[in-house]
Order: C-alpha cells, then structure tokens, then sequence
C-alpha cells in the first residue's frame, strides 16, 4: 500500500552539476569502488526491452515499490543517462548530491534510493549533450560510485537499445537477471527479441517477459509468442489503461491494482529467490 512521500535525504552537500558528474565518473577505480560501495547490494536486476516507450520505467517502478511493500530494501538506477524519465514518476523535484567521499547520494522517495541524471538539472527538457565513452562512465558510476549502503535488491531501469548503456550494464553490472517488456506492436516484438538475444549473449538469465499496453488498438498476444519463442518465462499482460496513463501524466507512480499485481507477483518472487542463491 502507499507510503507517505518522505523528503529527499539530503547530506547538504551542494548539488551535482551534470558537468561533475563526468569529472566523477573519469576518475577512479570502478572495480575497487564496486566492493565499496556494492559490497552490501545483494542482487541487481535490470528492465530492458530494445524498444522504447514500451513501459520499462512503468514497469521498474511497480517492481520495485512492490519489493519494498514486502519488506525488501531496493534502489533504482535510472539507467537512462540522456534521457532519464524515472523524476517523472516522483511527482517531487530532487537534487543529487555527493557525500563526504565524492560518492553520489541516491535520494529516498517512499524509502527506496534512486539515482537518476535527471537530478543534475532543474530544468527537465535541457538536453544532456553526452557522447558513447561518457555515458558509459555515467552508467558506470551510477553502479559503482554510489552510496547504496545495504540493499537487497538495486533494479537499473535500462534505456532501450543493444549498444552503448544496456551494454555497459549487461557487461559490468554483474546483473542476476533481466525482466524484459514488450508492448504487442511488431516493431515492439521485433526490438524485444533483440535485446533478449542480448541478453543471452552476455549470458543473462532472463526472469521472464511481461506483455504492457496490452489490448485495444495494440491487439494482444504478441508477447506471450515471443516468450514461447525464445523460451522464456511468460509473466503475463498488463493492459493499456486510461487510468493508468492519467496517473502518470499526473507525475504520479500508477501502482497495480490487486488483479494486475498478479502480473508482478511472480518477477517478485523470482528475485527473492535469486536471492537464496549466491551471486
Ligand atoms: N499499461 C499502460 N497503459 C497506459 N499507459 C501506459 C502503460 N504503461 C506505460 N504507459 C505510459 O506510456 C508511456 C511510456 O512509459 P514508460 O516511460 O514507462 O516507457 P519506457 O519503456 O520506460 O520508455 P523509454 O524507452 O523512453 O525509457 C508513459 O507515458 C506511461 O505513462
Ligand atoms: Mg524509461
């Protein structure tokens, strides 16, 4: 159920300008870093589809609020470097800061930590202006140079695409798994494929395929197909909903009702019990 929407957790640093964030993410080691600040993160998971727009961050967010209603500690890497959309859900504004050892500080919205570029600039329609190399710093440091403390669960909401950042994340991110989505439009099923052959390729394991915006003009059925397919789980559809687009047109997390988080109950169990298992 909704938790109160608490105040960023601030460390009264002043706030990450975006050009600090590349001078931080150039420097240092990722892979002491990575013991240091992921050593307490049990199990990272990405979202990916190779489409966009199909619904990840919608998604990410359902999962990961649903993981802290049942008691798990979870953050969210808004994997989207140029483009970040996750402060579009968060209704507040939000500022990044970095803490006394120039790690970033992810800020708490209803207790899970998120980090997202979009904290770096107030004004959200700025363009980041970012070539390949310094987005895969950013993506990087995100994982690696960030303050997680103890977590139970990190999610990185992965932008669409095989190259370039769901790359990064998939070759370095030492991810337990991926949720793919798709939406029933061919394109959608066609770029979907893709990055589940991505996935293989970097020996992913794939937690399964969720079906959005299922239903209506979009038709429905494609998803299940491709699970079939390439053999991976089917979790189920989501459909396309007025109710929810208006709830997230308000900047607001359109939560799953009771029917519909039957769609989610099964990601979340599979995580947990990726989380009995060792790294
Ligand atoms: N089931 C649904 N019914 C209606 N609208 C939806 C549904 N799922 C997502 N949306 C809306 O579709 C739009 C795209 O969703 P979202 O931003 O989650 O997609 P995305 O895959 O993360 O996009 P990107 O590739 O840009 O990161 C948003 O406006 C969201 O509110
Ligand atoms: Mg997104």
């Amino acid at each position: 159920m909704p938790i109160p929407l608490k105040p960023a957790e601030v460390s009264g640093q002043p706030p990450v300008e975006p050009d600090e964030v590349r001078k931080l993410t150039a420097s240092a080691d990722a892979a002491a870093r990575r013991k240091q600040n992921l050593g307490g993160v049990k199990k990272i998971i990405g979202i990916h589809s190779g489409k966009g727009g199909v619904g990840k961050t919608f998604v990410t967010v359902n999962i990961a609020y649903a993981l802290a209603d049942r008691g798990h500690s979870v953050g969210i890497i808004d994997g989207d470097v140029d483009c970040p959309n996750i402060p579009a859900f968060l209704k507040a504004g939000y500022t990044l800061y970095v803490d006394e050892h120039k790690r970033f500080k992810p800020v708490t919205h209803r207790g899970v930590k998120i980090i997202s570029m979009g904290f770096t600039k107030e004004d959200a329609t700025e363009p980041f202006l970012l070539r390949g190399p310094a987005k895969h710093r950013v993506a990087i440091d995100f994982l690696t140079n960030t303050n997680w403390g103890d977590l139970d669960v990190l999610i990185i909401d992965l932008p669409p695409g095989t190259s370039d950042v769901p790359m990064s994340y998939l070759e370095f991110g030492e991810l337990s798994g991926i949720v793919y989505v798709t939406t029933p439009q061919k394109e959608a099923v066609i770029d979907t494929k893709k990055s589940i052959s991505m996935g293989k390729t970097f020996a992913m394991h794939p937690i399964g395929l969720i079906e959005n915006m299922s239903g209506g003009v979009f038709g429905a059925g494609k998803g299940q197909l491709l699970a079939f397919e390439t053999g991976i789980p089917f979790l189920g559809s989501i459909p396309l909903s007025e109710a929810i687009f208006e709830k997230n047109e308000a900047g607001e997390i359109a939560f799953l009702d009771e029917k519909l988080a039957a769609v989610v109950a099964p990601i979340l169990d599979g995580i947990e019990k990726l989380q009995n298992q060792k790294k």
